[in-house]
């Protein structure tokens, strides 16, 4: 009795997929910190923007397909907002992915019931300027602004702003 549990679970314990069937991990690389310069913060700006001009409006840069500003890039004007809220919704999964740091070593706080709360904040924040930006409307666009904003600041207050860096995270 006690061999067979020994060699079931034994047996168990062997990865069910191997070779080709099974996908490698997702590879963190990017501090936390990082991951916000490089991704939430230019999407961000994007949604952002429409508080201050109709994206609609924006012209296309003198070369469109070189241009560093999403808004006036050959994707660019109200495609760039949907694009935008949809990446911020996308790497809203990442912000939960195991393994990454924050900028002072420590691990990020995955497995805290707020992260994922904030998480989820910021992914329907995505997902309402998405549905918003679909609608070209951008006095809609403003109030979808501010939700954004708040839904970065709700997680920024708890982890990361008014402390020394050493005891962000926590
Ligand atoms: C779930 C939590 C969470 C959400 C949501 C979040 N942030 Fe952050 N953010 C952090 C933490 C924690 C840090 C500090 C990371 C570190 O030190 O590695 C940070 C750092 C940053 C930084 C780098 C500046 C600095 O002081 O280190 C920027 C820029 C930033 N966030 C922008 C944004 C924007 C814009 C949004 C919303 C679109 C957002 N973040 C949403 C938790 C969050």
């Amino acid at each position: 009795m006690t061999r067979t549990l020994v060699a079931l679970l034994a047996v168990s314990a062997v990865p069910v997929s191997f070779g080709q069937s099974s996908a490698p991990a997702p590879k963190v690389v990017a501090t936390l910190a990082q991951l916000m310069k490089g991704t939430l913060y230019p999407e961000s700006n994007v949604v952002f923007a429409a508080q201050d001009v109709n994206p609609g409006e924006v012209p296309h840069a003198k070369d469109p397909a070189m241009s560093t500003d999403l808004l006036t890039s050959q994707y660019g004007k109200w495609e760039a907002v949907e694009n935008s809220a949809l990446a911020i919704a996308e790497v809203a999964d990442l912000l939960s992915a195991p393994g990454r740091k924050c900028s002072n070593g420590l691990d990020v706080p995955v497995a805290n019931p707020d992260w994922a709360k904030f998480v989820q904040e910021l992914r329907d924040a995505g997902m309402t300027a998405y549905a918003t930006a679909q609608t070209k409307s951008q006095d809609k666009m403003t109030d979808v602004a501010d939700v954004m904003t708040i839904a970065c600041q709700h997680c920024h207050v708890r982890y990361r702003d008014k402390r020394k860096v050493a005891d962000r995270c926590k």
